[in-house]
């Protein structure tokens, strides 16, 4: 019988066989693994989380989070990647033995595929603020609420969401060092100058010391548990973790990387660009009086108000958008690459023909999801979620933590060379091995419990 998620021949062989594209060089793919991680996870949700939760107390949890847990994850998902040499669902049979474990590693594939549908609306929404503000459209009406409500309700994110498909499309049908590697290794640096530019002018805001002592200056008592789960998803989130991505990549790497190496970089710059975020982000709102928890609308609705009133906030706001909507891409591309990958192998594709399937497939479901944000299907709810709300709900709160489950039991139990893949020493293989096998696994259980209310 054959099932989805069960590898075919095709699938055992070795991906870079013959097939030098097929591959990243190591500084490509660090680059590449970085721009997977930083996304709108640190520059839309990492702000407004952090706000949610009082502030400077709740980002030294998600450091720690990022430390104790993420970076030993990613490290196993790279090391199964690598090891599997596959796509997530043949790395996932290879590395146990045991077919059933495709199924696994086929939910990481499906959970990928999901969250590209609805990240590929909010990454449209970059795209047309950027627009906006540069040509100052934006800021004509005043009233930022009503703007994004018209926004969102009308045809635009329906266009813009197809060009961001396309230009994924397009980069990765062009592979892994002619599309992925080449688009990243240009836009990450670029990213990180923008940023700091950015930095630079919020920093000498009138609100900047207020913002940076509510971001960096820890308050416990704002703390709770439920804090510490929040501090977790998005540190799972935020690093890629649990949906194959950095599964994927990993299979594009040879034996020659080392992968803690490549662990600490992911981990690092993905810090920094949170840090970056925030440091933006929280002297701005300081200084133009607006609510740090307002939530999922803070960039949206918040920032343009701010850049509003700012000497050159035309072209601020440009560069704050352009750069969120570059760095959704980059996501997108790991995101998008997790099915591909899977397509091309289960039924011996080419990437072109893969690629255009599985961004026709991912357009069918997103079109959907961009009508529930803010169009005509927002007010179709199911239990209380509209279809957008649904699909992000099931992705992050479910598949997620799920599919990082799975990573560290693959890891810490059933394939038996985990730790040599690695490359650690044997004092940190052994500490990493006991984090893969306990710690990980109830801390992700607890998350796992608590975001389905159980907890
Ligand atoms: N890490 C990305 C972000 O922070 C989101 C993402 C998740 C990208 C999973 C790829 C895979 O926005």
């Amino acid at each position: 019988m054959a099932y989805p998620f069960m590898s075919n021949k095709q699938s055992q062989q070795d991906p870079q066989k013959g097939n030098k594209s097929e591959q990243f060089s190591s500084a490509g793919f660090i680059l590449a693994a970085i721009g997977s991680s930083v996304g709108l996870g640190n520059m839309w949700k990492f702000p407004y989380v952090t706000g949610q939760n009082g502030g400077g107390a709740f980002f030294l949890l998600f450091i720690a989070c990022l430390l104790i847990v993420g970076l030993p994850v990613l490290l196993g998902e790279l090391a199964v990647g690598r090891g599997g040499r596959g796509d997530a669902v043949s790395a996932f049979t290879t590395l146990s033995r045991k077919r059933g474990w495709g199924v696994l590693g086929f939910i990481a594939v499906l959970a990928a595929f999901l969250i590209m549908t609805y990240y590929s609306t909010i990454a449209g929404w970059t795209l047309h603020y950027a627009v906006e503000s540069v040509s100052g459209i934006l800021f004509q009406s005043g009233d930022y609420a009503e703007h994004f409500k018209l926004f969102t309700g009308g045809m635009m994110p329906i266009v813009w969401q197809i060009v961001v498909f396309a230009l994924t499309g397009f980069i990765i049908a062009r592979g892994i060092s002619g599309g992925i590697e080449k688009f990243n290794k240009i836009v990450i640096p670029g990213l990180l100058i923008i940023l700091l530019v950015m930095m630079v002018r919020t920093l000498s805001l009138d609100g900047a010391a207020e913002g940076i002592s509510y971001f960096l200056k820890p308050d416990f008592s704002q703390l709770t548990f439920h804090s510490a789960l929040m501090a977790l998803g998005l540190a799972f989130f935020s690093l890629s973790l649990g949906m194959g991505a950095m599964l994927t990549y990993g299979a594009y790497v040879d034996k020659h990387q080392s992968l803690p190496l490549a662990t600490v970089a992911v981990g690092a710059g993905d810090l920094i660009y949170a840090l970056i975020a925030g440091l933006i982000i929280f002297p701005t709102i300081f200084t133009f009086g607006i609510e740090p928890d307002s939530g999922p609308g803070l960039v949206f609705v918040a920032l343009p108000a701010a850049f509003a009133s700012m000497p050159y906030g035309a072209l601020f706001g440009g560069l704050f958008f352009l750069l969120l909507a570059i760095a959704a891409v980059t996501s997108c591309l790991a995101l998008a690459e997790v099915p591909v990958a899977y397509i091309i192998r289960r039924y011996n594709l080419g990437r072109g023909k893969a690629t255009f399937y599985v961004i026709a497939a991912m357009y069918i479901i997103g079109l959907p999801c961009t009508l529930a944000a803010g169009g005509v299907l927002e007010g179709a709810t199911l239990g209380g979620r509209n279809f957008f709300q649904w699909i992000d709900f099931l992705t992050s709160n479910v598949m997620l933590p799920l599919g990082g489950l799975f990573v560290t039991l693959l890891v810490g139990y059933a394939w038996k060379q985990s730790g040599e893949e690695t490359g650690l020493s044997p004092l940190w293989r052994s500490i990493w091995l006991f984090t893969m096998r306990i710690i990980a696994p109830v801390l992700i259980i607890l998350i796992f419990l608590s975001s389905i209310g159980l907890v």
